[in-house]
């Protein structure tokens, strides 16, 4: 049976988008939700400035208190060293690095141009790889950006190339605001895997649209099978106006298994944790899967619906 891998983001792209700061409690359960719906590829926080993104303040005691078992990998994003350092204190097993496509993005979400962050990602991953860790990379604004529309794929071509150089496994390449569709996700990975091997590169597609579930179909028919996604379809960059959530992990299962494709997940157990995120939030939660699942739910007397 085929099998794709699927990276579970909602902990990290999920949460940093959400006005209400979860407490750290919580965000342990449902990493142990996560395990329990066999997801075993969790990117859990980021050692980014908290003042950037409030929401993940706690990353060093979410990331001691996280549950490990048999097969689970936790990944959490670091922008600079001294993001590293930070997190090189903690049990995170690994790092992703981070960077735009798009100089006005860049500039926005990391505060440099993108000449001046290849530097600071470089000692980053080499820091990293020393200590014994793998990183990924990420290339934000693939598909197009919100400050500067259009971006060309050389400039993707020309950002992926010097990941790979600074020695990341794999690059993820975001739809950050979800404007993606599926001719161009086919177009841009033509070119793309002209130079770099399918197995390298993930798809990361935000569902503004509504076109990020059939983007990642296309992607996986372009040969790839590592996709990004997010329980309950939370997410989204607040430094990427108009950016909402990742393709939902329900949605992705759904349609991968139906099409016989194994992801190891089971969507019941997942939907379970989605749902009491919504509960949590208390507002529905963009995933069609998981309202299906909760609307086809027995219901219990006296239960809201
Ligand atoms: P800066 O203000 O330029 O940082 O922010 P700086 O290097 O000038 O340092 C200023 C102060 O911040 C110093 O403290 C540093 O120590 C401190 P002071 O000496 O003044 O007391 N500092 C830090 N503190 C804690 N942790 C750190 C850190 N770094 C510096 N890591 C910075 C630069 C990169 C830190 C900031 O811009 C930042 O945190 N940005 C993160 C934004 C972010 O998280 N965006 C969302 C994630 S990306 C995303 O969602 C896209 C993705 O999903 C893919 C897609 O969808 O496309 C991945
Ligand atoms: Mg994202």
């Amino acid at each position: 049976m085929p099998e794709v891998r699927i990276v579970e983001v909602g902990l990290r792209d999920g949460l940093q988008n959400e006005s209400a700061i979860l407490p750290t409690e919580v965000k342990r359960k449902i990493a142990e939700g996560l395990i329990a719906a066999g997801v075993r590829d969790i990117e859990a926080t980021s050692f980014v400035h908290p003042r950037w993104i409030p929401q993940l303040a706690d990353a060093e005691e979410l990331a001691g208190s996280l549950p490990r078992a048999e097969g689970v990998r936790y990944r959490a994003l670091v922008p600079n060293r001294k993001g590293l350092e930070r997190a090189l204190d903690t049990p995170i097993d690994e790092y992703a690095v981070f960077l735009s496509a798009s100089e006005t993005h860049n500039r926005k979400n990391i505060n440099k141009s993108i000449d001046e962050t290849f530097p600071v990602l470089e000692e980053v991953v080499q820091l990293a790889r020393e200590r014994g860790k793998r990183v990924r990379g990420y290339v934000s604004t693939v598909f197009g950006c919100p400050y500067e529309g259009e971006v060309s794929v050389a400039q993707v071509a020309k950002v992926c190339d010097r990941l790979f150089e600074m020695g990341v496994y794999e690059v993820s390449l975001g739809d950050t605001i979800g404007v993606a569709h599926p001719r161009q996700v086919k177009e841009v990975l033509q070119d793309l895997l002209r130079l770099f091997p399918a197995d390298r590169l993930a798809g990361h597609f935000h569902d503004t649209r509504g076109t990020a579930l059939v983007n990642a179909y296309v992607a996986l028919e372009m040969g790839i099978t590592t996709l990004d996604s997010s329980f309950g379809g939370l997410g989204g960059c607040p430094y990427a106006p108009g950016a909402s959530g990742n393709v939902a992990t329900e949605d992705l299962v759904y349609m991968l298994e139906g099409m016989g494709v194994s992801t190891g997940i089971d969507l019941e157990a997942l939907c379970r944790v989605s749902a009491s995120v919504q509960e949590r939030i208390g507002r529905r939660l963009p995933s069609k899967v998981l309202q299906s699942t909760l609307a086809s739910r027995p219901r219990k007397r006296g239960e809201k619906e």
